[in-house]
């Protein structure tokens, strides 16, 4: 099964792509995650990335397409996986849809988790991630065990230098421009699926569990 989780910045796409995951049993790939990591490793393309992330700005394509095109071709992505945070622009899905041409493959759904931007600034600002193994938590919504402390492997939680409120706005009018025309664009593929992202995490995935089948 391959998926694509579309949606605002904090509608609650990482969250859901996780359990998506777990359930069945594909990887989760997060631009964001590999960005997040690549920054705290140092890496160039960590370094690059910094730049535009902190500004709430998109990383450009180029630097993002073949990562994921890379990706979606290791072994354990042979039978699908769910991609998180990409495409987020029109070019990036043009992208995807030749390399999977080339592959022999498409993708199976494209899932909106849609949430109103009122919703949105009081989410990431609840959010606490950690940096180590990329869990995310919200200090009311799904608090960790401890607090402050990831339940998987008991690092220290942070808020996510982009969560600043003023970063949030920049980020969701970027998603206005830049991201929401994929929705026009895998409707007209067939495979666009929404869910209703406002309501509680177990109720969005039990919506998704039906389309997707169990
Ligand atoms: P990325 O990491 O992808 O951030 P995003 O899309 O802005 O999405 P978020 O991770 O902020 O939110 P989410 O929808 O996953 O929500 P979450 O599940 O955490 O990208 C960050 C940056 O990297 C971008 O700004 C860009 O610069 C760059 N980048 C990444 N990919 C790129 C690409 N392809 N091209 C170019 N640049 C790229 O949930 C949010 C909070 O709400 C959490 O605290 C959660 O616990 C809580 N929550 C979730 N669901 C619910 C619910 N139903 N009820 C109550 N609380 C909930
Ligand atoms: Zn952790």
């Amino acid at each position: 099964m391959r998926i694509i989780m579309l949606g605002a910045p904090g509608a609650g796409k990482g969250t859901q792509a996780k359990k998506i995951a777990e359930k069945y049993g594909i990887p989760h790939i997060s631009t964001g995650d590999i960005f997040r990591a690549n920054i705290k490793n140092g890496t160039e393309l960590g370094k690059k990335a910094k730049t535009y992330m902190d500004q709430g700005l998109l990383v450009p394509d180029e630097l993002t397409c073949d990562l994921v095109v890379d990706r979606i071709q290791q072994d354990d992505a042979k039978n699908g996986y769910v991609l998180d945070g990409f495409p987020r622009t029109i070019p990036q899905a043009e992208c995807l849809t030749a390399a999977l041409e080339k592959l022999g493959s498409k993708i199976d759904y494209a899932i909106d988790v849609d949430v109103p931007d009122e919703n949105i600034v009081n989410r990431m600002s609840g959010r606490r991630a950690c940096l180590k193994c990329g869990a995310t938590y919200h200090i009311v919504y799904a608090a960790p065990k401890k607090e402050n402390i990831c339940d998987t492997c008991g690092e220290a939680l942070v808020l996510r230098d982009d969560d600043k409120p003023e970063t949030v706005s920049k980020r969701l009018k970027v998603y206005h421009e830049q991201t929401q025309p994929l929705i026009d664009y895998y409707t007209k593929q067939g495979v666009l699926k929404t869910v209703d992202g406002t309501c509680a995490l177990d109720e969005v995935f039990k919506a998704i569990v039906e389309i997707l089948g169990e």
